[in-house]
């Protein structure tokens, strides 16, 4: 039988995506849009979203045939947009639609059981799934904000990340902070009673840098080495530099076995280099978040 696989891009970064799949000698055989379809074994893909790891072909010779056909398959369903979306909505109205409620923090993310997703490339036909990568068929993520107390929205990035792997510090953990400032991540980490030292060239919000726990050291985040610092449950890092640079700084901590935990932010200026995110995927694992821009999140 036919093997389907398929990943969504994220909207604003599908160039990024085309040179990964490139550089990974990943063949679409279809695409529209944001989303590639492939055949085969499902493979990761740093830049992306979600990806749909078991890929159903179903024929739709009308609305209402296709829609009495999904029906038994799922209980819930997400549509995604691409190709005939007239006639994909038209399909999906006649379904029960996965509700969307902003997650509050901590929260491990999982799918909803019985949830599934569609699209369609072809008139004539529906590509369905019920196998994910992430806890939502398009890759969504919303939490319920906290405005008042963070001192800048990067905590979402943390958020995430942590709520993905269902694993987020205990009070009394160690955590290293690098490029701290103003203190969002500090102030996740700090509000989950982790003890935290954050690190910075430029100094915390004072709100942040006098929450229990949080202790800070003014100076360069590449001198924060594990032979110093001692061991640490986890090392996360939102520094601001090239990605080759926090490579190295992650490498080191891993042949040092210095932290258990990691989250760290790989920004690109200018196009991402397809070779460095593979050199953090032999680490451990690379994702796009919903709450990453120009940036893709090492967690391990
Ligand atoms: C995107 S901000 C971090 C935001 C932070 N995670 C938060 O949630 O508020 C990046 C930070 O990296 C810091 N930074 C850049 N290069 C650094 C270096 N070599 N050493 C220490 N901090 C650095 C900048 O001063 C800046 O505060």
């Amino acid at each position: 039988m036919e093997s389907l696989w398929a990943i969504l891009a994220p909207t604003e970064f599908v160039e990024e995506t085309r040179t990964e799949l490139k550089f990974k000698h990943l063949q679409p055989i279809a695409q529209a849009g944001n989303f590639f379809l492939f055949r085969g074994e499902p493979r990761h893909v740093a830049w992306a979203a979600v990806t749909w790891l078991e890929v159903k072909r179903l024929p739709a010779p009308s609305i209402g045939a296709a829609a009495k056909a999904l029906r038994p398959l799922a209980r819930r369903w997400a549509l995604l947009p691409s190709l005939h979306h007239r006639r994909a909505s038209l399909i999906f109205e006649q379904l029960r639609p996965l509700p969307q409620a902003p997650v509050e923090f901590p929260t491990a993310l999982a799918l909803p059981e019985g949830s599934a997703a569609f699209t369609m490339l072809d008139a004539q036909e529906v590509l369905w799934c019920r196998f994910f990568d992430r806890p939502d068929p398009l890759g969504r993520v919303e939490f319920s904000e906290d405005r008042e107390s963070a001192p800048s929205r990067a905590y979402l990035k943390l958020w995430e990340a942590l709520c993905l792997s269902g694993k987020w510090p205990a009070a009394g953990e160690r955590c290293v902070d690098l490029g701290a400032c103003p203190g969002g991540w500090t102030w996740v980490l700090a509000s989950l009673g982790a003890r935290v030292l954050a690190v910075d060239r430029a100094p915390l919000d004072p709100r942040i840098a006098t929450m229990p726990g949080v202790s800070f050291r003014k100076g360069d985040a590449f001198q924060a080495k594990p032979s110093s610092l001692g061991k640490v449950d986890w090392l996360c890092s939102d520094v601001i530099c090239v990605p080759e640079k926090l490579l190295e700084l992650v490498e080191e901590w891993v042949a040092a076995e210095a932290a258990l935990h990691y989250v760290c932010t790989l920004k690109f200026q200018g196009a991402a280099d397809p070779a460095v995110v593979a050199g953090f995927e032999r680490l451990g694992r690379v994702l796009h978040l919903a709450h990453n821009k120009h940036e893709l999140t090492f967690v391990r």
